[in-house]
């Protein structure tokens, strides 16, 4: 896909890896849409990139009609990467029910229901991509101690991508449904969550972005439907 004149969203656009894949696409004169909770942030990261090709949407992914609103505000979509994201690392038994409730909120059903308020524009011109951000996390072989909920809202974005792109591809549709699963990368994903956790040999998510890109880019005769990339952790 030639990126010029496409829109694409970026949930949790403003920050980490969505912030570096709106950089790259901004770079191949894609106009882009950052979509976060918070709109200062949001704004910030639009100043930072200095480009009329960017604007934003400010809406919390736990809520359904705020993101009905925002996607009422769009006019088109070519491109859907669902990023945005929280963790935490709680022993299941002391982990507070309201954060189990948002991690599976924002991680899972945000996914859900930005790929529901958007897929039925895409379905309209029968066309468009959505890439979902899970993590090896999202994988059986990965995960770590103390991330059952994060793991399990993983999965679950796992299972719904494999699911949605069964159900697209049946209709022969155009639309193509990618699943991304990256390893360890060194964003502000950790330290939000309260841990203390040295990330400075985690991928850095500027590469990742530029893989995202490719994936984007590659010619239309090549099918991709899961990238799984992750660092090499002998260096
Ligand atoms: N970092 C890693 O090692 C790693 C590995 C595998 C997968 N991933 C996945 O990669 C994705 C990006 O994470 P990151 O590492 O780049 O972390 P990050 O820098 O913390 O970015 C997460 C983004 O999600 C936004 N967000 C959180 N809750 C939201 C809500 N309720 N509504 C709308 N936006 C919300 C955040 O907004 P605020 O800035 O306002 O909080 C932020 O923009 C996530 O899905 C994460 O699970 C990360």
């Amino acid at each position: 896909m030639n990126l010029k004149n496409k829109t694409a969203l970026v949930t949790g656009g403003n920050s980490g890896l969505g912030f570096e894949i709106v950089k790259q696409l901004v770079k191949n004169k894609c106009k882009v849409i950052i979509l976060g909770k918070d709109g200062k942030k949001v704004k910030a990261a639009k100043k930072k990139l200095k480009s009329s090709l960017v604007s934003t949407l400010t809406c919390n992914l736990q809520d359904f009609s705020q993101i009905e609103q925002a996607v009422k505000k769009t006019k088109n979509i070519d491109i859907l990467i669902n990023c945005a994201g929280i963790i935490a690392y709680q022993p299941l038994e002391i982990h507070d029910p309201q954060n189990i409730k948002d991690i599976v909120e924002v991680n899972l059903l945000g996914t859900i229901y930005m790929t529901r308020a958007i897929l039925p524009k895409m379905k309209k011109k029968n066309s468009g991509t959505i890439i979902n951000i899970s993590s090896t996390s999202g994988l059986m072989t990965g995960g770590h101690p103390n991330e059952s909920v994060y793991i399990a809202s993983k999965h679950g974005v796992t299972g719904f991508t494999h699911a949605l792109k069964k159900e697209i591809d049946a209709e022969k549709s155009n639309i193509n449904i990618l699943g991304f699963y990256p390893g360890g990368m060194n964003t502000r994903l950790f330290s939000k969550s309260g841990l203390d956790q040295d990330t400075s040999k985690f991928m850095d998510p500027a590469e990742i972005a530029k893989i995202i890109i490719f994936i984007l880019e590659r010619p239309d005769s090549i099918k991709m439907d899961h990238v799984l990339v992750n660092r090499d952790k002998n260096l």
